[in-house]
Order: structure tokens, then sequence, then C-alpha cells
């Protein structure tokens, strides 16, 4: 074991794309767990689109990142040292080890992992976690399709997006998804099943949605907003649900929405909805239930994107996020599984 923690803290709030100059890189002694404490090794950081709002001022879904500690982070590790029985050293667990190579944690804010054998570790932080849990939630409470109407999904190649996309398409709906590049579509139609898609870097968004729509929109499942989810709501049908997932295109710089476009929640007496996934974690169990099988199956089609190259590689991966160079859920790893 290494005997030090090397630590990434953020000094200075970001105003665009976070870089080096907003970071600080410490290293100390590898903590000891206190009583009701365990001792993390970091195996995996997960690295979400979000992570960019965490670092602003203002708090988002979590508060505000404090400047000067070590920078927030969903993690899987491994447990090396334990005061808390039933977390014995050897269980793989979820939890919020930040952004260093170990971790101290009282075990009331672990989830231990039982990883299912023939089904990836890293799957367990992000296709069986966030990712699917919130793809479940979005389309199974939120969006709630119907056999036979229409839903359409953005940055749908994305990692909720395209399990988002396979779910809605399990209820016999019509799912046409919205994404970047034509590889990306390509995937989309022949691998997810989708029954269109729409490549928005291409152009005219709003005349595929008509080829691809005709009978209007029924649901979306919302990932990114702006000029995009405009042209969306101005397609959908009366009592339309929107899930709204996130709003990845204002996180680095802001945004702006129409107006004119949210009216048509009005003269369509529609629903739009914001969820957190942390909001339905009494669903976690419904959702591997449904996914694991389709996992170990082979029927669910996923990317899990991971560079290697520890800490470092941290921003490289914001960085993969915000131009949608990821392919699937982005990960980065810390240390040998
Ligand atoms: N509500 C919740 O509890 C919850 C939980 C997890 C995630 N989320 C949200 O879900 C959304 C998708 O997250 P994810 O983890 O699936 O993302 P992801 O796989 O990491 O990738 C995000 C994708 O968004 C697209 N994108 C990025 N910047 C964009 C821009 N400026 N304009 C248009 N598209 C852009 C890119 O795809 P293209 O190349 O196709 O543009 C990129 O690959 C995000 O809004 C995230 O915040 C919400």
């Amino acid at each position: 074991m290494a005997n030090l923690n090397q630590q990434w803290r953020l000094i200075a709030r970001p105003t665009d794309e976070a870089g080096r100059e907003h970071f600080r890189i410490t290293e100390e002694p590898i903590p000891e767990p206190g009583p009701g404490e365990v001792l993390v090794r970091n195996i995996y950081l997960f690295v979400p689109p979000s992570m960019r709002l965490w670092m602003n001022e203002k708090d988002s879904y979590f508060p505000a990142q404090v400047l000067g500690e070590v920078m927030m982070g969903i993690t899987l590790g491994v447990v090396e040292k334990s005061n808390v029985p039933g977390l014995e050293p050897g269980t793989y667990v979820n939890g919020m080890g930040g952004w260093q190579q170990w971790s101290v944690a009282p075990g009331a804010a672990l989830q231990p992992l039982a990883p299912h054998p023939g089904v990836p570790l890293e799957l367990y932080r992000t296709v069986l976690d966030v990712q699917g849990l919130t793809a479940f939630v979005g389309v199974m409470d939120v969006c709630k399709p119907q056999p036979g109407e229409t839903v359409v999904v953005t940055a749908a190649a994305g990692s909720v997006g395209s399990l988002a996309c396979q779910l809605a398409k399990t209820t016999g709906a019509r799912v046409i998804g919205v994404a970047g590049g034509p590889e990306k579509c390509r995937w989309l139609v022949e691998e997810c099943g989708v029954d269109g898609a729409i490549d928005y870097r291409a152009g005219d968004v709003g005349k595929r949605l008509d080829e691809l729509a005709p009978k209007g929109i029924d649901s979306v499942f919302e990932n990114v907003g702006g000029p995009v989810m405009d042209l969306i709501l101005d397609r959908i049908n009366d009592r339309a649900r929107i899930a709204l997932c996130g709003l990845v295109s204002s996180y680095n710089t802001g945004g702006t929405q129409s107006t004119m476009s949210l009216m048509q929640l009005v003269n369509r007496a529609a629903v739009m909805q914001g969820f957190l996934c942390k909001d339905y974690l009494h669903r976690y169990g419904d959702m591997l239930a449904t996914m694991q099988p389709m996992v170990l199956a082979g029927t669910l089609k996923y990317h899990v994107d991971i560079l290697e190259g520890g800490l470092e590689s941290t921003l490289e991966a914001m960085h993969r996020i915000s131009t949608g160079a990821n392919q699937g859920p982005q990960l980065v790893k810390l240390g040998p599984v």
C-alpha cells in the first residue's frame, strides 16, 4: 500500500471549463478510521456532467463545494480497514470518496455492493447505479410511456439517455433519440433498437422531428435543454409528460430557454417534472431486478468510458463530457480492482 494519499482540492471557482489552475494537489498520510468508520481505497471516480455545477458558489443538488477542501466525488472502492461490523475488508462499496485515493467514511455513508459474477465491477458505479436508476425512474415513474406513444430522448447516446431509450422501448413506445454525430445515431438505431435518431449537429432538427414523429410527441426525456428542447416542446401533444433530467448544454456557461416553447406546457396542459435519482433510492432494487438480467443476457447495450490515468485524468474526463467525446458514463480509474 502506497503510504501517501493524493488529493485534489478546489481552490478557485471556474467560470467556464474547470482547469488545473482551479486545484491544488496535496499529499497526506493515509487516514486511520475512527470508531464506526472504515478506510476505503478508491478504485473508480465517476465524473458526471453536473460535477461542474458543484464547483459554483451557488448550491446545486449538493451544497456548493467548499474551497480548499478535497473536491467532492462519487466513488467505488474497496474496504481496507474497518471498525464497522458487516463492512469487512475486501467489501466493495459505493460512496462519496472525493478526488482522492483513500477516504475514511462512517459505515452508514457507504453502500456495500454484491457484484454478480459475470457483471463487470464498474457497472455497479454506472449502468447499474446512477445512470440505470435515473433512466429507470425517469422513464417508468415520470414519462410513463404507453404502447404506441412517441417518446423523444435527448443526449440519447449518452450514459443515461441510451438506457432511457432502451427502457422506453420495453414499454412498447416508439422511441426517437437526439444525439451528436452520425456514429452515435447509427449506434442508437442499429444496436440500441430505437425507431429513429436525429443528429442535431447535422442541422434541421425540427424537420427531422416532423418526419419521425408525424403524430406529435407524447413524452420527452430531456437531458440537454436549449434550442433543441424548444423545437421538441413545440411538437408535444396534449397532456405530454416531460421528465427534466438535466440541462447539460447550460452547465459550463449558463443557458437560455424560449418563453414561447415553455408556453407549450400551457397550450398542451403538459407536465414537466424535474427529478433527482437520489430521491428514488427506494426504486434501486426494482431497477437492479430489471436491468441486471438485461446485462447478463447481453440485451442491454451500453458503453463505459474509463480513463486509466488516475486523478491526473479527471480534468480530461470533464472536458470529454462537455465536448461529447465520452462514450458512456465517464470513470477515472484510481487504482487496481
Ligand atoms: N436528475 C438526475 O438525477 C440525474 C442523474 C444523472 C444524470 N443527470 C443528467 O442527465 C444528463 C445526461 O447525463 P449523462 O450522464 O448521460 O451524460 P454523459 O453520458 O456523460 O454525456 C453527456 C452528453 O451530453 C451531450 N452534451 C454535452 N454537452 C452538450 C451541449 N452543450 N449541447 C448538447 N449536448 C451536449 C453529449 O452528447 P452529444 O455528443 O450527443 O451531444 C455528451 O456525450 C445530464 O444533463 C445530467 O446532468 C441527471
